[in-house]
């Protein structure tokens, strides 16, 4: 089986699977490290969990990706994201994001891409851009890609641009996990809700692996679960 699929009838309902999964994997002793994804999927998901009994505070997260140049007292940024619907609610053994202000970047990416390595992921929680892309994996983003500084594309600029607060700039560059950064963890979770992620989820179900759609990637990992609340 290539990837599972879990219909759902809302983004609340797909936030009760992905709670009900990770209650299974903690409770089996099996959740030591997970990664964390930010955008308007996650919102319910995080409603759920930080609403729910579970204890994290034997778990460590890692984050897919960060804005460059934005700290985390910005709104804008993923590390203000996760404090707000995640960190600040639920206590963790430690969390990681990588750093989008770091002096040196590429020294950055490398300690993250280490830091991940030596922790290794259980889940990693994954949501899906416009344009097939997975953490900022944009089209094009090679198969053997670990932590990188990633060039955002006009449309993800476009779509993401939305959220932004107080006339701040979208940042063009990001800070993001690889494919096979991604690829590393035993167990991925990709939630996708709204006609607009239809294409991207079409990619998948072809079953054929496309560089344009990084999506395709996770064809290759064999353990995947997609939970949508698309009709297929
Ligand atoms: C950003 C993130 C992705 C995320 C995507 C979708 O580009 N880097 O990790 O999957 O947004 O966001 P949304 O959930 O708001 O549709």
């Amino acid at each position: 089986e290539k990837c599972k699929l879990i219909q759902v009838e809302s983004p609340e309902k797909g936030a009760e699977k992905f709670y009900q999964l990770i209650k299974e994997e903690l409770e089996h002793n099996r959740l030591h490290v997970l990664g964390l994804a930010t955008g308007s999927t996650m919102i319910p998901v995080y409603k759920k969990l930080t609403e729910s009994e579970l204890d994290f505070s034997d778990v460590t997260t890692f984050n897919l990706d960060e804005y460059v140049g934005l700290p985390a007292s910005s709104p804008n940024s993923y590390a203000y994201f996760m404090n707000e619907h995640l960190f600040n609610k639920k206590t963790f053994k430690e969390t990681n994001i990588p750093d989008g202000t770091a002096e040196n970047l590429e020294e950055e990416c490398k300690r993250y891409e280490q830091a991940l390595q030596d922790a290794k992921l259980d889940i990693q929680l994954l949501g899906v851009g416009e344009n097939g892309h997975i953490a900022f994996n944009e089209p094009g983003t090679p198969k053997d890609s670990v932590t990188h500084v990633a060039q955002l594309t006009d449309s993800t600029l476009g779509v993401n641009s939305q959220y932004f607060e107080n006339d701040e700039k979208i940042p063009n560059t990001a800070l993001t996990m690889g494919i096979a950064s991604i690829m590393s963890a035993k167990k991925l979770v990709l939630l996708a809700f709204g006609e607009k992620k239809r294409p991207a989820i079409e990619k998948v179900l072809e079953g054929k692996i496309d560089p344009d759609w990084t999506i395709t990637y996770l064809l290759e990992h064999g353990n995947v679960t997609i939970i949508t609340d698309l009709e297929f």
